[in-house]
């Protein structure tokens, strides 16, 4: 099983879930390939059969913007995919991976686990609930 773990991080926080996400899928034993999303390989991200993506709440309940260009240029192929989203968050509800499920949707996709969120920086305890959420999202 190939699985891609890609994200965007403005201070770290979405990066510290990521890595959590990336270890937890190695654990699996599987292959991850792992980076952020202004520095992915669109053609190997394709490959995997899993793509965990990793983004912040922006601007006004959206993706950071390297991340919404990234996913913008993949949308139409995920098709065959299972997909599922994490990130951090301050003030708000969640609604920027509620918009984003939703176009993996669209997109035809399956949503391999609901989103994942956590407020600010991860807590050593929202470290481990990103291992069993990834857990899940690949079984
Ligand atoms: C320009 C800007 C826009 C933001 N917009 C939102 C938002 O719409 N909703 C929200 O809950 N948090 C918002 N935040 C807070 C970030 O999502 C939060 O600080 C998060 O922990 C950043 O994660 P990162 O370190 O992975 O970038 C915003 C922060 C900045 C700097």
């Amino acid at each position: 099983m190939k699985i891609a773990v890609i994200y965007a991080s403005t201070t770290g926080n979405t990066e510290a879930m990521a890595n959590a996400v990336s270890d937890a899928a190695k654990a699996s034993g599987a292959e991850v390939i792992f980076g952020t999303a202004d520095k992915a390989d669109k053609a190997a991200v394709l490959s995997c059969d899993i793509l965990l993506l990793g983004s912040p709440a922006m601007g006004d309940e959206v993706l950071e913007d390297t991340m919404e260009e990234f996913f913008a240029s993949i949308e139409k192929s995920i098709g065959s995919k299972k997909v599922a989203v994490f990130g951090s968050y301050d003030w708000g509800d969640g609604q920027w991976l509620r918009d984003w499920a939703d176009r993996i949707k669209a997109a035809g996709a399956v949503l391999a686990a609901e989103p994942f969120m956590v407020n600010l920086t991860p807590a050593d305890s929202d470290l481990e609930k990103c291992k069993e959420w990834t857990a899940t999202a690949i079984k």
